[in-house]
């Protein structure tokens, strides 16, 4: 209500409310390269499409006269009661929509009570993401790399830095075939951005400078700021581009730093050795156990088989997700496996749902299917591009009015109480 108060009063909302006027503001809004790898997919993006389709699959049944006058929005999750059941999904190299990046979504998030779950390819080493919302809840993605020292060090600084628990991404083993950034002959990756939780450790520091070493290189080299790999001039141009973007704003040190001179070849190299990891099997991730004693939740579950693997690998929780269309063409939508899924889960572990979920009736559906949690991806992201900070917490804070609308349009006035009873089949 206080939403539809500010409007009425003739408050101006900073970014747009409906969600496909919210993607197009974003457009304008950011670099030609900066919109492409947030709005991109696989392929000819059908997955993209296939997510957001699967939602016109359910209608939620309208259910009138049940006082519905005090609703509550809260869930369990990892044992804490959250104010809502909402999580921002983990978005790598988010320096690319606004250069307080990460320092912007973590505070927007803690002001909001949403756990935000930071990105092992996070543009701002997570110990400052901590300092910048030290009340906040986050949760740590990883990227398990082909260094176990690696792996070990990053979930040590998770813990330290006070992460609720470690999201293990398991659908990029491989990158996907992302098309438009392959059009524009740019990836963030190339220019050394988002290896800021790299960069900021330990071990990583270690493999670069035994790199160096064993290319018998100078010492000159390890600071050669050349680019990492050949581009094109007009992808230069492009990072240049959001360089000076970067610059003007107040962001995080580090990430003006990053944006104004890319990480030594040496660095990058390291980085391109360590990331790619298509020999990872269901039988590594026992190893996570000894690297930390937080929960463990794993992203990029779509088939059941997989979700009961997951339980029996002794996983805390489980994420239903397809990167959001980016890595297979002509994916499985996530919404379609959910009921399944959440059957056979059982309420055993907790279930956070992502891709395609665009508005809170999105979210209710969802949570109706079987679904803990639901997190959203590409809309804060465009918030952060329009808005910043501000248009993070308000892009979330407009999922969230409409789906606390239609839980009480829908009669009921708990996430508890919202089941498939809620819901119709199209
Ligand atoms: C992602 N995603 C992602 N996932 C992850 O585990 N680690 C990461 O670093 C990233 N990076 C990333 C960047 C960008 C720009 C996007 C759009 C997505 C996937 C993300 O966590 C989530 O699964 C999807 O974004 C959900 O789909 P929607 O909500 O964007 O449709």
């Amino acid at each position: 209500s206080d939403i539809y108060r500010a409007g009425i009063s003739g408050t101006r909302p900073r970014v747009p409310v409906d969600a496909d006027a919210l993607e197009a503001a974003a457009r304008k809004a950011l670099s030609a390269e900066a919109f492409a790898y947030i709005a991109g997919g696989a392929g000819a993006e059908r997955t993209v499409a296939a997510n957001r389709a699967a939602f016109a699959r359910w209608q939620v049944w309208p259910r009138p006269l049940r006082d519905v006058s005090s609703r509550d929005l809260s869930i369990d999750f990892l044992g804490v009661r959250r104010p809502t059941p909402l999580v921002l999904a983990p978005l790598g190299v988010i320096e690319m929509a606004h250069a307080d990046a990460d320092l912007a979504v973590a505070r927007a998030a803690a002001s909001l009570g949403v756990p935000y779950t930071l990105s092992n390819q996070a543009s701002v080493p997570m110990e400052e993401v901590r300092d910048a919302a030290p009340a906040g809840s986050r949760m740590f993605q990883l990227y398990w790399s082909s260094s176990d020292e690696l792996n070990a060090s990053l979930l040590r600084r998770a813990e330290a830095s006070g992460c609720e628990a470690v999201v293990v991404t398991l659908d990029t083993h491989l990158l996907g075939w992302r098309t438009r950034d392959l059009d524009l002959a740019y990836l963030p990756f190339t220019r050394a951005m988002g290896i800021a939780q790299y960069s900021s450790d330990p071990v990583f520091q270690q493999l670069v400078r035994e790199r160096v070493r064993a290319s018998a290189a100078s010492a000159a080299e390890a600071v050669d700021a050349a680019p990492p790999v050949r581009l094109t001039p007009k992808a230069v141009a492009a990072g240049v581009r959001i360089a000076r973007k970067g610059a003007a704003l107040t962001g995080s040190p580090s990430v003006r730093e990053n944006l104004r001179s890319p990480l030594p070849r040496a660095a990058v190299e390291t980085f391109l050795d360590v990331f790619s990891t298509p020999a990872l099997t269901w039988d590594d991730l026992a190893k996570a156990r000894q690297w930390t004693s937080l929960p463990l939740i794993l992203k990029g579950i779509v088939h059941p088989d997989d979700a009961i693997r997951a339980l029996d690998a002794g996983a805390d929780g489980i994420w239903i997700s397809n990167h959001g269309g980016r890595q297979i063409d002509q994916s499985v939508p996530t919404l379609d496996v959910l009921p399944t899924i959440a059957e056979r889960i059982a309420g055993r572990v907790p279930i956070v749902f992502d891709s395609g979920v665009r508005q809170g009736s999105d979210a209710v559906i969802a949570l109706a299917l079987g679904a803990t949690a639901v997190a959203l991806g590409r809309p804060y992201a465009y918030g952060l591009g329009v808005a910043g900070e501000a248009g993070v917490a308000e892009v979330v804070r407009n999922v969230l009015a409409e789906l606390d609308i239609t839980l009480g349009l829908a009669g009921l006035t708990s996430i508890a109480e919202l089941d498939r009873h809620a819901l119709r089949e199209a």
